[in-house]
C-alpha cells in the first residue's frame, strides 16, 4: 500500500525540481507519475526531441530513494503535428472538427496517428529502458475522457466497414442480422456503411451496437500497440492505463487484458455530482462510499486483482458543477479506502497547483506557492498510516462470496433504448452493490464470462444480452447449490440488438417465469408490491410475471399489475435462481438482498449507517466514515485496534482485526 503523486516537471522552472522532489520524498511519497501530455516538450519540432530534462526529473526521484512511472504523451499531439496532418483530428457525429487547443483532439483510427503515436512511444521507451528507477508506464491518459470514445470522421467510416466485413458473411447477412428491412434501412454493400453520424431521430439500434463494439475495440487496438512498444523495449515495466468513474464507452475487460493492471483516477466529490440522484450536503464533502467503492472492484477484478489510484482527489477540484472544499480529513480518508478496498498505489493529482493553462482552479498537495494545501496534510497521514498497517496485515484478499455482473454491452444496449427516462445501467447496478455493501459485504464485481466457482452468490442486474451460454452456467451454479439473483430487462435483447421471442429470452427456464407486460414509472409515482407480508416501494420500471411454473415471492400492489407476479424464486438443483421484475428502493433492495445472503449462508452486518462502509483487507477491517457525524462501533473483546478506536471522527478511518460481520456501527 502506497502513496504516489502526479508531478509535471515542465510547468515550473528547473531550480525548484530538486526542493519539490525534496519535499515528495520527505512526505512519504513512494512513486512520482510524469511526463503525461509533454510531448511539446519531449520533440518541439519533428524530429528533434529533447528528453533530457526528463531524466533528470527521473534522475532527481531516484536520488531521493522514489520510483518514477512515465506516461506516453498521445492524449496531446502538438500543434505542428496537428498542422502537418489535419486528418488526425476527431470529428463529432454532426461533423464538427475537434480542433486544436485543449486535449484528445485526436481520432483512434487515424492511421496516421497510430504511426506518430508509435514513433513518439518507441523514442520514450528507448529512452528510459533499462533505468532503475522507471516502475512502469501509464499509456495516453483517461482514453475517451470528454466523450472522445467515438468519433465518426472519414478514417472511421473506412475502420469500420472493415470490421463488418470481418464479421458478418456478406452484406445480406448484415442486413436480415441487424434487421434492415425497418424504414427502408438496407445497403447493397458495406462500402455504403457510415458512422451513425447526425440524423433526425434515433438511429438503428443493431448499427449503434455495432459502433459502440467497434469504437470500444479501436480504443484497445490502439492501446495494444502502445503495450507492444512499451514492453518490447523493457519487459521489466509495469505498463496500466488510467480509467474514469463509471465509464463505460471502452470496455475495462478487453483493455485490461493487455495491461499488468488496470488503474482509475478518484475525485469523489466530483463523480457523486455527476453520478444518478441527489447529492447530500456529506457527498459534498467526501463522496459516495458506494460510487467509489464501486469504481475500485471493477477495476480491481477488470484485469488480475491489482489497480492503482493514479489519480486520487488532492482537495477542491475544477470541473464539477460546485468545487466544495472535501471534509477535513477525507483525502486520507479515501486513501484509506481505496487501499482497504484493494489498491497498490494511491496516487493524488497533483503535486502543485498550476498556476496557468486549464485547471488553475484545481487544488494540488501544495499551493501555486509551493506553500502545503490542506491535502497535503492528508496526504503525509495516510502515508504514515498505510506503512503502519503493513505490519499487522496478512496476505488474504477480500474473501468476497458474492460476485456481482457487470458487462459493458449490456450498458450499451440500455444506452441506445433506455426505454423509460430514467432507466439507467450503472444507477440500476449501484442499487444492488449498495445494498450489499450496506450488510458489510465483500463483493467482487465480474463479467459476466468470469469464473464463478469461488462464489456462492451470484447478482445479475439487467443481464440484457444473457446468451444460452451465460443461462446455461447460471442454471449449472444453482443446481450445484449457488443462489442467483436476476434483475429487470435480463434476455431481453440478442448478439444483434433484436428482441427475443419471449422474456427473459435464454434465461427464462433457470427463472421459471417469463415476462407477461412491463412499463416504466415517472418520479411522482408510487408503485408498490407485498414482499414478506409488507409492502415496499420500488420505482422507475416493473414487469408483470407469468410465474404458474415456479414460486411468487412478491406480489404488485398498485396500478394494473396489482395481483400479479413480481419476484419470483425457482428452485434450480440446490439452489435457487431469484428474479426481481421491480427496481426497488433502498428498503426493499435491503429485504431482498439479506434473504438472498441468508439462503446462501453468507453472514451480514446489520445494516450500515448511510456513508459508513467496511472493506476488508489482509486479515483488517477498515471503518470508513464517509459522514459529518462521529461514529461508536463495537467490535467483540477479542478484536484489536490497528489504527484510532471504537469512536470513529466525521471523515475519518479506524482498523481493526475483528470480522464484518461481527462489527456494528452506530451514529453517535
Ligand atoms: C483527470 C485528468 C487529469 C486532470 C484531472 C483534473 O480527468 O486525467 O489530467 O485533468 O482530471 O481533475
Amino acid at each position: 500500500m502506497n502513496i504516489g503523486v502526479c508531478y509535471f516537471p515542465e510547468h515550473w522552472p528547473r531550480e525548484s525540481w530538486a526542493e519539490q522532489v525534496a519535499q515528495m520524498a520527505e512526505a512519504g511519497i513512494e512513486y512520482v507519475r510524469m511526463g503525461e501530455f509533454a510531448w511539446s516538450r519531449y520533440e518541439p519540432e519533428r524530429g528533434t526531441y529533447e528528453l533530457d530534462w526528463l531524466e533528470s526529473a527521473v534522475d532527481l526521484v531516484d536520488e531521493h530513494g522514489m520510483q518514477a512511472v512515465l506516461c506516453t504523451p498521445t492524449a496531446t499531439p502538438p500543434k505542428w503535428l496537428v498542422d502537418e496532418h489535419p486528418s488526425i483530428l476527431r470529428q463529432e457525429r454532426d461533423g464538427t472538427t475537434v480542433e486544436f487547443g485543449s486535449r484528445r483532439h485526436y481520432c483512434f483510427n487515424s492511421a496516421v496517428y497510430r504511426r506518430e503515436s508509435a514513433r513518439i512511444v518507441e523514442r520514450l521507451a528507448e529512452r528510459f529502458a533499462g533505468h532503475d528507477a522507471v516502475a512502469g508506464w501509464q499509456t495516453d491518459n483517461e482514453y475517451g475522457c470528454h466523450g472522445t470514445t467515438r468519433c465518426y470522421c472519414d478514417d472511421c467510416a473506412t475502420a469500420f466497414r472493415t470490421w463488418l466485413r470481418e464479421r458478418y458473411d456478406g452484406i445480406d447477412d448484415l442486413n436480415d442480422s441487424w434487421g434492415n428491412a425497418f424504414w427502408s434501412q438496407e445497403y447493397t454493400g458495406f462500402a455504403e456503411i457510415d458512422p451513425p453520424r447526425h440524423t433526425a431521430t434515433g438511429h438503428h439500434p443493431a448499427r449503434l451496437l455495432d459502433y459502440y463494439r467497434f469504437s470500444s475495440d479501436s480504443v484497445v487496438e490502439f492501446n495494444r500497440e502502445q503495450c507492444e512498444i512499451l514492453r518490447e523495449t523493457d519487459d521489466s515495466w509495469f505498463v496500466t492505463h488510467n480509467e474514469m468513474s463509471l465509464f463505460g464507452a471502452i470496455d475495462a475487460y478487453d483493455l485490461g487484458a493487455d495491461l499488468d493492471f488496470m488503474s482509475w483516477d478518484s475525485y469523489p466529490t466530483g463523480h457523486v455530482q455527476h453520478a444518478p440522484g441527489e447529492t447530500t450536503p456529506d457527498q459534498l464533502r467526501a463522496g459516495d462510499p458506494d460510487l467509489t467503492g464501486l469504481n475500485h472492484a471493477i477495476f480491481r477484478d477488470s484485469a488480475d486483482g491489482d489497480f492503482w489510484i493514479l489519480e486520487q482527489q488532492p482537495g477542491g477540484v475544477n470541473w464539477p458543477p460546485h468545487p466544495t472544499q472535501p471534509g477535513d480529513g477525507a483525502m486520507a480518508l479515501w486513501a484509506h479506502h481505496a487501499s482497504a478496498s484493494g489498491a497498490d498505489t494511491v496516487s493524488y493529482f497533483r503535486w502543485q497547483r498550476c498556476d496557468m493553462g486549464q485547471e488553475q482552479y484545481h487544488a494540488g498537495l501544495r499551493n501555486q506557492d509551493g506553500s502545503p494545501d490542506r491535502g497535503y496534510h492528508d496526504a503525509v497521514r495516510a502515508a504514515e498510516d498505510l506503512e503502519r498497517l503493513a505490519e499487522p496485515m496478512d496476505d488474504s484478499d477480500n474473501e468476497a462470496r458474492v460476485a456481482l455482473l457487470h458487462d459493458y454491452e449490456n450498458l450499451w444496449g440500455l444506452q441506445i433504448e433506455p426505454a423509460s427516462v430514467d432507466f439507467d445501467y450503472w444507477d440500476h447496478l449501484l442499487t444492488y452493490y449498495a445494498a450489499l455493501r450496506r450488510h458489510g459485504v465483500a463483493v467482487d464485481v465480474l463479467p459476466t464470462d468470469a469464473d464463478l466457482s469461488e462464489y456462492d452468490a451470484v447478482v445479475g442486474p439487467t443481464l440484457y444480452f444473457a446468451d444460452e451460454d451465460l443461462a446455461e452456467r447460471l442454471d449449472a451454479f444453482a443446481r450445484d447449490g449457488g443462489e442467483v439473483l436476476v434483475t429487470v430487462r435480463s434476455g431481453v435483447k440478442n448478439e444483434h440488438n433484436r428482441l427475443r421471442p419471449a422474456l427473459p429470452g435464454p434465461l427464462s427456464d433457470a427463472v421459471g417465469a417469463t415476462v407477461e407486460q412491463y412499463e416504466g414509472f415517472r418520479d411522482d409515482a408510487e408503485p408498490e408490491i407485498a414482499y414478506s407480508g409488507e409492502s415496499y416501494a420500488f420505482r422507475t420500471w416493473g414487469e408483470w410475471l407469468d410465474a404458474d411454473a415456479t414460486e411468487t415471492v412478491a406480489l404488485h400492489e398498485t396500478g394494473p399489475a396489482a395481483g400479479t407476479s413480481a419476484i419470483t424464486r425457482n428452485a434450480v438443483g440446490e439452489g435457487h435462481v431469484t428474479y426481481v421484475g421491480v427496481w426497488p428502493e433502498d428498503d426493499l433492495a435491503d429485504a431482498l438482498v439479506t434473504d438472498f445472503l441468508d439462503d446462501a449462508g453468507i453472514a451480514v452486518t446489520d445494516r450500515l449507517p448511510d456513508g459508513v462502509r467496511l472493506s476488508r483487507r489482509g486479515g483488517l477491517t477498515w471503518v470508513c466514515n464517509f459522514t459529518s457525524d462521529p461514529l461508536g462501533v463495537d467490535t467483540p473483546a477479542t478484536a484489536a485496534w490497528h489504527l484510532g478506536d471504537g469512536t470513529v471522527d466525521p471523515f475519518d478511518v479506524a482498523v481493526t482485526d475483528a470480522d464484518p460481520a461481527a462489527v456494528s456501527v452506530v451514529v453517535k
